[in-house]
């Protein structure tokens, strides 16, 4: 295993069946390894700084019926709610202040926000704070909207692929929904000049090490900036309601492959990771990730963007989370910066 980690260093891909090898095969003493190739793989681009995104659910409605998901069309007891043009400038004035530079606007695939919408929310966003980078995750939308957004200021865009794998893929979601558009989104995001960020949930009902595999050969085949991987967790209103939760230690595993994949990647140590172990986020970043999302998103509503059984930080105020946060990156020797965190591009030697 460990040649097989110093190749993954080396050449930063693996053929699949060596990835599937990999996933399936590792003792705890060459995870360890992996950690540390990681942990020096990152150092190396990023030192022990830490990025950090203001996250802004803004809309819990959702057209989309994802099996997994608990702001899923048929969910009837999600409570609903949308924020307003101003409920999103507060919370970016207050990020600011916090040292905010870049927002996060993520929703669920909701219809009653038109793209004219979109670009005023981006608009409003760039003109009141044009130092700060736009993230926008609002789910699969047509070539022209995309271009409509990234011209009203968008930088980047998070949409996780999910599954690669074309069986798993509608094992997932219902037949409206289909990998091939899901990729094609991702490809026209790059295409018109966005920071695109994809990923996928660990251990999601019926994965296997080989949909892991092909998970990982589509990452190096987009080439994506940012790469969002989180553990799944059951909700108690979805159809995956019994299924058991993803495992934490393969999700650290897996933010250890890919950044020796993507040693300038931005990695995210995601809330679904310190949902499910109280260090995980911290742990995250010993694993090799380089990014944090505390949530910026009115109090009020947090509890109501319920995507997984209980999510972290549904009570906290912005300042609580972000000085929480700044607590815990110093608890495993690492700093948050306030820089926008762009994604900068590197030429490996062949
Ligand atoms: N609607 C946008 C989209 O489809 O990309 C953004 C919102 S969506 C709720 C954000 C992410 O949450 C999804 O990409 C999915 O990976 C993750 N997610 C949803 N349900 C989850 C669960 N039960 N456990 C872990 N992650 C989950
Ligand atoms: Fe939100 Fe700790 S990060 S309260």
């Amino acid at each position: 295993m460990k040649e097989l980690i110093d190749i993954l260093k080396r050449d930063r891909n693996l053929l699949p069946k060596e990835f599937a090898a990999l996933i399936n095969g590792m003792t705890n003493e060459d995870a360890l390894y992996l950690k540390e190739q990681a942990y020096k793989v990152k150092e190396q681009f990023f030192g022990n700084k830490v990025f950090t995104r203001g996250l802004i659910e803004f809309t819990n409605y959702c057209k989309n019926d994802c099996y997994y998901c608990g702001i899923r069309r048929s969910n009837v007891n999600a409570v609903r709610y949308r924020l307003t043009l101003e409920d999103i400038l507060s919370c970016c004035e207050e990020g600011y202040k916090l040292g905010f530079r870049t927002f996060v606007l993520q929703g669920g695939e909701d219809l009653r926000y038109t793209d004219e919408d979109i670009e005023e929310i981006c608009c409003s966003i760039k003109n009141k704070y044009p130092d700060c980078a736009i993230t926008l995750s609002i789910g699969e939308k047509s070539y022209d909207s995309y271009k409509r957004y990234k011209e009203a200021g968008a930088d980047r865009y998070l949409l996780r692929h999910e599954t690669a794998d074309e069986e798993h893929y509608r094992l997932l979601h219902p037949d409206s929904l289909s990998l091939k558009e899901r990729k094609q989104c991702l490809w026209n995001l790059k295409e018109l000049g966005y920071q695109v960020g994809t990923g996928f949930m660990v251990g999601s009902p019926y994965q296997t090490p080989q949909c892991i595999a092909k998970d990982l050969a589509f990452i190096k085949e987009l080439e994506p900036a940012m790469v969002g991987i989180g553990p799944f967790l059951p909700h108690h209103d979805t159809p995956f309601k019994d299924y058991p939760k993803g495992s934490y230690e393969l999700t650290l595993r897996l933010i250890s492959i890919i950044r020796l994949m993507i040693p300038n990647g931005l990695i995210p140590a995601t809330t679904a990771l310190g949902t499910i172990h109280p260090k995980g986020r911290e742990e995250g970043i010993s694993w090799g990730a380089n990014v944090v999302m505390p949530n910026l998103s009115p109090v009020r509503v947090r509890k109501q963007y319920e995507l997984y059984d209980n999510k972290i930080c549904t009570g906290d105020e912005a300042a609580e989370c972000r000085f929480c946060l700044e607590r815990r990156m110093l608890s495993v020797g690492h700093e948050i910066v306030t820089a926008r965190g762009d994604f900068i591009p590197y030429t490996f030697e062949a």
